[in-house]
């Protein structure tokens, strides 16, 4: 039976006395509103979408221009890209004609390029000289970027011509970028394997499709990460990532640093597995962590703070939290993936790996953080609260896998020790006054990081700590989103990933809405943003200044536009709003709960979306008509859920998968 908004409301008034009940009907999936909202251009060599802008003596013709001496064109493709540039020059009187130069931002489009290393003067990339061949002059030569001048991240491409050309002008015709991402994908827009959306709000569904264009973006080629030491002035990016058997590799950010990190696969990596399912956004993951098995301390069993391309790694630089997160990666690989031959292939170095993590825990049942480095954060150190939520999180999920692989003396090992963990973080960190984690036991700074993931982590000994933790997190708000305490003048999207995810864990829907629409609003819509990407961070004000004080100098062009790091929602508006999410390898088991806004009475009404495993795709619907709501599911051949409601009255229905979409009617709260 259709679903048509006539029947269906009939449909439902009926259905809602028999709350509870299933039926089955099919759904016109032909239409696909969604998919006008995908950023990712449909071909590999994507020319641009406008000019910008120029300046000077230009003559321009359609998206060809010819350029006087010392004149400048800005083109926009639009969107952000990234790889290398291609054009035809027309005919170059001198071997050194033009200047390119490359920004996310509108902000620092001019004749220098925005920043991959970082200086107070933005002053660091500058320009890449055009050189022509001597056999080139005065012909139409087809000019590319050179192998190290790979730019991995960009929007605008400026040319600007020298003062060399005293003669004859130079024209600029047939430009395009050689797509340097998502390698193997002829037509980057049909890499999308999950989907979402809302007809009543077009901010969510750009937020969700810009977060997994970001991830695209990041998933690189082998070997395009940052050479060491940096050149200056200028780029080159031709140093190895990782160990890659065959096509890509995760990295933290397009433009830079182009390297693994095992803290930002907490939100890019289950980004990346909805997104784009087994085919396109797997892989890219494996090659990360197989990488980070590669270069584990044979002596200590702990994995590296970053890849190999990251001067972290040259000076021996080590992360208690990186550590533990590089074991989450690990176990939720194994989750979405089902690949346990993988997991028995590493399980020495994976136990060796938390045994070094439990050897770390002190006398008084916490871990005590040695190894200070992290996502950038200030006041590391001790019995630090984010660390041990990772690690808690950690332990229940590896006694989980070791369940899986058969080691059940060494799954209860774990398990107990997490439970030992929790009750010491409750009894040495909570603060009841401030209804939140202290930092450590020394202070009294409550932590965004740490209550955050205490609360996704379950550190938690009941719900309504969950809802108190999520309120008291609101304090940190400003009309942007949240300062973090633990980084001045910092408001960081990797971190509000996780506070997101919270706010979702404590049944907070109408706050995480709130924060998503506030800061992933801002990250795309605000002044110098670009628009189809997500920032890696900002200063409280909202400007680029992102990690000023801290390791970025000063230098607002040096922050990164596409940040995989920051695309929690396009995991959570999945798994947390519609409620979506498998809870065993695969999605053999799954749940349709999801957290319906009471705000969606008079705004988000429907919402809709998927993603696939190797087992097949799954797809949901939920829709509030009045005081009802009607749940749809449809999920492969012989996979078994719950759907329902949570709360006070939770209402949950035994569901089994035939390939065909199921419908659940149940009455709100
Ligand atoms: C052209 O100008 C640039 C700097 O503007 C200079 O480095 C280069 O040597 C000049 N000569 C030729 C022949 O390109
Ligand atoms: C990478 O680029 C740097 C800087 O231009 C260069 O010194 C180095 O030889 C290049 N390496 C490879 C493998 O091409
Ligand atoms: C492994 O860890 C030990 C002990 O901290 C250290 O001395 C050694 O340099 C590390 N090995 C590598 C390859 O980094
Ligand atoms: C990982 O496991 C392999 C095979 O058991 C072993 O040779 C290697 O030393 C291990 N690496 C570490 C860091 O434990
Ligand atoms: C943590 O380790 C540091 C360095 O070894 C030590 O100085 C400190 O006392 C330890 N803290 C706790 C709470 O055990
Ligand atoms: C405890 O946390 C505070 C605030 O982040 C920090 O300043 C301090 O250094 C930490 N204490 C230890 C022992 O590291
Ligand atoms: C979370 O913690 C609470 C209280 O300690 C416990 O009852 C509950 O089972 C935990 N939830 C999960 C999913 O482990
Ligand atoms: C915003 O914050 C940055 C970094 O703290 C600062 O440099 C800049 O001046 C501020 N901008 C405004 C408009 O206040
Ligand atoms: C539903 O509630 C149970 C018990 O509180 C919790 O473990 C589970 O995570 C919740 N599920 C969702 C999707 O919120």
């Amino acid at each position: 039976m259709l679903f048509t908004a006539t029947t269906g409301w009939i449909l439902l008034l009926t259905a809602a006395l028999w709350q509870g009940v299933l039926c089955t009907d099919d759904l016109d999936v032909q239409h696909q509103p969604w998919s006008r909202y995908i950023y990712a251009p449909d071909s590999r060599t994507p020319r641009p979408h406008k000019i910008f802008r120029t300046h000077g003596k230009v003559n321009v013709h359609g998206l060809d221009v010819t350029l006087s001496p010392k004149s400048q064109v800005t083109y926009d493709f639009g969107r952000e890209v990234g790889g290398h540039v291609r054009f035809l020059v027309n005919s170059p009187s001198s071997t050194k004609p033009l200047s390119l130069s490359f920004s996310e931002s509108p902000q620092f489009i001019g004749e220098w390029s925005d920043d991959t290393g970082a200086s107070p003067f933005s002053d660091w990339d500058r320009s890449l000289t055009v050189s022509i061949p001597p056999s080139g002059l005065g012909t139409s030569f087809k000019y590319t970027t050179p192998r190290e001048s790979f730019r991995g991240g960009f929007r605008y491409l400026t040319i600007t011509s020298t003062s060399n050309l005293t003669t004859t002008p130079v024209k600029i015709s047939n430009v395009i970028c050689l797509l340097g991402f998502h390698p193997g994908v002829e037509n980057p827009q049909t890499a999308y394997r999950g989907y979402f959306w809302t007809p009543y709000d077009a901010l969510l569904v750009r937020t969700w499709y810009a977060g997994a264009y970001t991830v695209q973006t990041n998933i690189a080629l082998p070997d395009t990460g940052r050479f060491l030491p940096q050149v200056r002035p200028g780029w080159a990016y031709n140093a190895s990532l990782g160990v890659v058997s065959t096509g890509a590799i995760l990295v933290d950010g397009a433009k830079r640093d182009r390297a693994v990190w095992p803290g930002d696969l907490g939100i890019s990596a289950p980004s990346s597995y909805i997104a784009f399912g087994p085919k396109y956004g797997y892989e890219c993951v494996l090659n990360a962590l197989e990488t980070l098995f590669y270069f584990q301390n044979e002596t200590t069993g702990t994995f590296p703070f970053a890849g190999p391309d990251t001067n972290s790694f040259r000076s021996g630089s080590k992360s208690d939290t990186y550590h533990s997160w590089s074991l989450i990666a690990i176990e939720e690989y194994a989750f979405y993936s089902g690949d346990m031959d993988w997991v028995n292939l590493h399980w020495n170095n994976i136990t060796r790996a938390v045994e070094a993590m439990i050897g770390g825990i002190t006398e008084q049942g916490l871990q005590n953080q040695t190894n200070t480095n992290d996502w950038a954060r200030e006041g590391g150190g001790g019995l630090n609260s984010a660390l041990n939520a990772v690690s808690y999180g950690m332990l229940t999920r590896l006694s989980n896998l070791a369940s899986l692989h058969g080691d059940s003396a060494l799954s209860s090992r774990w398990r107990v020790k997490a439970e030992e963990l929790k009750s010491a973080f409750n009894a040495l960190l909570w603060d009841d006054e401030a209804g939140l984690y202290r930092d450590n036991t020394t202070t009294m700074l409550h932590p965004q990081d740490g209550n955050s993931l205490a609360v996704v982590y379950n550190l938690t000994t009941s719900n309504n700590q969950k809802k108190r933790i999520s309120q008291a997190l609101t304090m940190n708000w400003n009309e942007i989103g949240p300062v973090t305490p633990e980084l001045k003048d910092t408001i960081s999207l990797f971190v509000s990933s996780w506070e997101l995810n919270a706010h979702f864990e404590a049944e907070e829907p109408d706050r995480a809405l709130e924060l998503v629409r506030r800061l992933w609003g801002y990250s795309l819509d605000g002044p110098n943003m670009g628009g189809t990407t997500i920032v890696e961070g900002l200063s409280a004000n909202g400007s680029l200044y992102y990690r000023s004080e801290a390791g970025y100098g000063y230098d607002p062009a040096y922050t990164s536009l596409a940040h995989s790091w920051s695309t929690g929602p396009t995991h959570q508006l999945i798994t947390r709003l519609l409620g979506l999410s498998i809870v065993s390898s695969q999605g053999r088991h799954w749940e349709m709960i999801p957290n319906i806004p009471t705000g969606s009475r008079e705004c988000v009404k429907e919402l809709r979306g998927g993603f696939e495993t190797k087992l097949g795709m799954f797809e949901a619907e939920w829709k509030v008509i009045g005081r009802y709501v009607q749940l749809k599911v449809k999920t492969p051949k012989g996979t078994s859920g719950k759907v329902g409601l949570n709360g006070s009255k939770a209402q949950i229905v035994e569901v089994k998968g035939d390939g065909g979409w199921k419908r659940v009617i149940l009455r709100l709260e």
